[in-house]
């Protein structure tokens, strides 16, 4: 069973937890940006203004907070590798102290599921008094960030209600795939990337996994149940996936997590690996896969209860989370997945508050 998309729909339904029915929703909301930016064409088009906007700048700044900043993340990876725009991701509350020299033509563009956090409207403000252009990709059409800035992407997520965002994660880094695949296509960039297909096989693959709810309640328990910390690990786009991975766990079910570049662990952090520290590894890349599976052993050998998140399934003891096969600059969409049932999980073993997380608000509106 898979959540119908219904934007008037506010309610959990059947379900307990908001949160639960959002990481449900992801394959509706899948298709449902697929359908926003479908053109009469059948191809994906972009406002025409956005289109020239990134196609006149010599350089982005992704500028966000908490999840919205991780998708950024992935973003770049996305703008860089498909559309050939050299790109920056800065958290928004360090920006004003941590202003990189600028190009000739930035463009600014803000990632906000709420599109009202104060940290991300104060660069707005200062961008836009140097008179630079700017874009808002939000998931609620008229918030503060959205009017404000020139331009507005919208996420086409339906509301989120749960605090710890899941499908506004996953609905980010699929808008950030079609600007990255419509720049492309405007500076006649070759690439056989056919976007709407390759987001139509994430939909699928994420049905697959929102049925393995079982799966991961198991793992949730054997990993989370009562350790105080853990880690994720992954390179190139899978960490950042592990530092979402790992704030999702620490949202709400306060375990103390981190994710961690897999070839940095050695640098100091392995000193805490203990018997049965829970490190997960994400492995969706074949170029890395090799080594993140060496990481791996050298923690198991110093006693860390171990586990791969990947498209290949290996002989070796660790438990396994099999992914669907897709595209491989779309990986962070079906790898968020599990990891985000991973934390639900842990929340709930753990009797945590899920949908309202102590000391944490839906958007945060104080600098
Ligand atoms: C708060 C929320 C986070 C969210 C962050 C940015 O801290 O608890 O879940 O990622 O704000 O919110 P935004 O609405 O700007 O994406």
């Amino acid at each position: 069973f898979t959540a119908e998309l219904d934007a008037s729909d506010i309610e959990k339904g059947t379900y307990p937890h908001y949160m639960l029915k959002e990481i449900d929703e992801q394959p509706a909301v899948m298709r449902n940006i697929i359908t926003a930016y479908q053109g009469d064409s059948g191809k994906i088009e972009l406002d025409q203004d956005i289109r020239e906007a990134v196609k006149n700048a010599d350089r982005l700044y992704i500028i966000a907070c908490g999840t919205s900043f991780h998708a950024g993340l992935v973003g770049k990876q996305l703008l860089e590798g498909i559309a050939k725009v050299p790109t920056e991701v800065h958290i928004a509350s360090e920006f004003s102290y941590n202003m990189p020299l600028l190009s000739e033509k930035p463009l600014f563009i803000f990632i906000s599921q709420s599109g009202e956090t104060a940290d991300s409207r104060s660069v707005l403000v200062q961008v836009k008094k140097l008179g630079y252009p700017t874009i808002t990709l939000t998931n609620v059409q008229g918030s503060t960030l959205s009017r404000e800035a020139d331009h507005t992407l919208l996420l086409h997520a339906g509301p989120e209600i749960a605090v710890a965002s899941t499908k506004a994660y996953t609905a980010q880094i699929a808008v950030l795939t079609l600007l990255a695949v419509d720049v492309a296509t405007t500076k006649d960039l070759h690439h056989d990337f056919d976007v709407i297909h390759e987001l139509s096989l994430v939909a699928q693959a994420m049905e697959v996994l929102v049925d393995q709810k079982e799966l991961m309640e198991h793992l949730a328990h054997n990993y989370f149940e009562t350790v105080r910390n853990a880690f994720y690990i992954g390179r190139g786009i899978d960490y950042y996936v592990c530092m979402e991975a790992a704030l999702k766990l620490k949202e709400i079910s306060y375990i103390q997590a981190e994710g961690f570049a897999g070839g940095e662990l050695k640098h100091g952090t392995i000193a805490l690996i203990e018997e049965g520290t829970p490190v997960i590894a994400i492995a969706t890349q074949s170029h890395v896969n090799g080594s993140i599976r060496s990481n791996l052993k050298e923690v198991a050998a110093r006693g860390a209860n171990t586990c791969i998140i990947s498209m290949e399934s290996t002989a070796e003891d660790d438990d396994q989370i099999i992914l669907p096969e897709v595209h491989e600059y779309l990986t962070p969409l079906v790898a968020a997945v599990p990891v985000q049932l991973l934390a639900y999980y842990a929340a709930l073993q753990r009797d945590c508050d899920v949908d309202k997380p102590r000391n944490l608000a839906k958007s945060v509106t104080v600098e």
